[in-house]
């Protein structure tokens, strides 16, 4: 092995690749050896997978099948996790492209289900990829009603699934691969409520990964459901003078494009800074020589409390709005089970608790319980600093399911509890907003792509075709900082058109370490990253 490792994909799996004498066979009895020691652990099933197979045990959270696989073995654990509840974890382990390296995955708001598409895609790298549906069986966009009385489940949900698959993963592959020295490094990446799953893991127990590559953090629990509960009443109920009608949303969005759009030097669709635009709401107002797709005033201070900070009794912050230029349709289209189902099923206990009487209160009782003890609010990363743990985070400007300023709020609080002790974030924590990037991928004109967690494309397995390195992939960009020590001053995402790979390249540019952020050099293909710089506005 050389000591200095070219960080392109293809030279990745040239050098890594191991000669596969592996200790066992890919049978369920197999695994039951390795695992006997363990009394709460059982296989469910053991399959090997022949290269570009497919694999997958449909759940409600993820239905389809991780597919084009290289050729591995598929394994399913079951973990009792309390007298009556249990979680499972799937394990994808790579034949002759194992990389000597670990890679778990993550979840999706509520739901329970083994990522098979996200290991099938990890899994091309060579890592041996783990998920866990923590300990239930629905859909991400679900009420919680599973963990209505069932404390268990939800700290399962909220931390312990994760560790606990990890762990046992982490011996699993040792043995499975035979390797004295043990697996080479750990690495976390995932999306959403895979993102908290992420952070969470690294508060709690800092030695589990070496890197993590988080994206749109549901890291608050706690104030995402209230924010997200808050959101939907905002324009509740239907038909009242408030209220607006869903076709008024691209209005909306369309007059804060308008606004915002040209901050960073080009006029394309894309706002790079929301947080940096002085927006003027009253532009929306119908007027007496404008009254189609336009707002009343009442109508307008809907729009304005959904776009700004929610701050209740006693000046209290409680959540970020959405940014300027964000479709508000998840927020304002309705009041989501992922609010109201969260105090129903898991604050109150009382599934016909009246949602529609929510105050500030019930945000407290939230507080108080944190279901499931879910919340990755242990700013004091410093033990996962200190042992040389990497975080790459991201997030859209244009999520209308986690406002991105709650990613803001997460990095300023870090920032609160450790720049006083003289640590500098960008030393281990390097955060990045993705213009016009809607929740964990997509947008309409600007590019996204950087093969993170939950960034499928038709048409790609795995990475930044014919971009396969640390500039454009931001998991070998997270190889490269935890193993090389080369952490990434910007990143460089892509637009296929339509997102589809086969219709061809559209446009890169870079995304920025933040607060810096893309600016448009003013000359020059503007579909062509070196046209772009990373620079701090204001
Ligand atoms: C892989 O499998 C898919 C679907 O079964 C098939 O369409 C494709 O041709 C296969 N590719 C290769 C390289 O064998
Ligand atoms: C999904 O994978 C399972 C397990 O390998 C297999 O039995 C099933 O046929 C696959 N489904 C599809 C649609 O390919
Ligand atoms: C999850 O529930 C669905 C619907 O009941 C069922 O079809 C599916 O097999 C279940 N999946 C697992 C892994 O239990
Ligand atoms: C497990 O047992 C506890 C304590 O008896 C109970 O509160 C909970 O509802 C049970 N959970 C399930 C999933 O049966
Ligand atoms: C609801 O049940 C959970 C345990 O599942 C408990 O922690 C919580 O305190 C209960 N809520 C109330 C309001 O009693
Ligand atoms: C009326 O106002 C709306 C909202 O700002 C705007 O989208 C639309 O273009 C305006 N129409 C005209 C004719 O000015
Ligand atoms: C607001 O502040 C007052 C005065 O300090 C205090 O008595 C009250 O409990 C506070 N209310 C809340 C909801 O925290
Ligand atoms: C919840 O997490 C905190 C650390 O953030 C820990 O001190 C506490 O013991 C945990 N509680 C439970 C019930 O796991
Ligand atoms: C891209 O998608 C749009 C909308 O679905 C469609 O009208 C257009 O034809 C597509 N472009 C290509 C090149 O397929």
């Amino acid at each position: 092995m050389p000591d200095r490792l070219s960080w392109g994909l293809g030279a990745l799996q040239t050098l890594l690749a191991v000669s596969t004498v592996y200790a066992i066979d890919c049978t369920p009895e197999s695994f039951s050896t390795i695992i006997e020691s363990n009394p709460d652990a059982t296989v469910n099933y053991a399959y090997a997978v022949p290269q570009n197979g497919s694999f997958g045990v449909p759940s409600l959270a993820f239905p389809t099948n991780a597919t084009n696989l290289p050729a591995l073995c598929a394994v399913g654990i079951n973990v009792k996790s309390s007298a009556n509840t249990s979680y499972n974890f799937g394990l994808f382990l790579p034949d002759t492209i194992w990389n000597e390296r670990f890679l778990a995955t993550g979840n999706g708001g509520y739901g329970g289900g083994i990522n098979w598409p996200d290991m099938g895609i990890f899994s091309h790298y060579g890592f041996a990829t783990m998920s866990t549906d923590t300990g239930h069986n629905a859909s991400a966009i679900s009420d919680g009603s599973w963990g209505l009385n069932n404390p268990e489940t939800l700290i399962d949900w909220g931390y312990r699934a994760m560790h606990g698959s990890v762990a046992l993963s982490k011996s699993i592959v040792t043995t499975y691969y035979s390797i004295s020295e043990g697996i080479k490094y750990s690495y976390y990446a995932s999306c959403s409520t895979g993102g908290r799953q992420g952070l969470r893991d690294v508060q709690l127990y800092p030695d589990d990964f070496d890197g993590i590559s988080v994206g749109a953090p549901a890291w608050w629990s706690t104030h995402l459901a209230s924010a997200t509960l808050k959101q939907g009443l905002y324009n509740y109920p239907t038909g009242t003078p408030k209220y607006i009608d869903p076709s008024l949303f691209s209005t909306i969005k369309a007059e804060m494009t308008k606004q915002c759009d040209a901050q960073d030097g080009l006029v394309d669709g894309v706002v790079s800074d929301p947080f940096g635009c002085d927006f003027n709401y009253q532009e929306l107002l119908c007027t007496s020589s404008n009254s189609t797709n336009c707002l009343t005033p009442v109508q307008l201070q809907t729009v304005y409390q959904s776009f700004n900070d929610w701050v209740d009794v006693n000046q209290t912050f409680v959540f970020p709005g959405l940014t300027l230029g964000t479709d508000p349709g998840f927020m304002l289209g309705g009041v989501s089970p992922l609010g109201y189902g969260y105090f129903q099923s898991w604050v109150y206990n009382d599934t016909t608790w009246d949602y529609t009487q929510f105050t500030y209160a019930d945000v407290q009782k939230a507080d108080e319980i944190d279901p499931g003890n879910a919340t990755a609010d242990a700013f004091d990363m410093t033990p996962y600093m200190d042992r040389g743990g990497k975080i790459l985070m991201y997030h859209g400007t244009a999520d209308s399911l986690i406002p991105t300023g709650s990613s803001k709020v997460f990095y300023n609080r870090v920032t609160e509890t450790l720049a006083p002790h003289g640590v500098e974030l960008d030393d281990f924590y390097r955060f990045f907003l993705v213009p016009g990037m809607q929740h964990c991928s997509t947008s309409d004109v600007a590019p996204w792509y950087v093969a993170g967690g939950s960034q499928q494309i038709e048409g790609i397995t795995h990475s930044v075709p014919g971009y396969e390195d640390a500039d454009h992939d931001i998991i070998l960009a997270l190889m490269k900082w935890v193993e090389g020590s080369t952490a990434p001053e910007k990143l460089i995402a892509t637009k296929y058109v339509n997102d589809t790979f086969e219709l061809g390249l559209e446009s890169q540019r870079p995304i920025c370490v933040y607060p810096k952020q893309p600016q448009y050099i003013g000359s020059g293909d503007v579909n062509a990253p070196d046209n772009w710089e990373c620079k701090r506005i204001y």
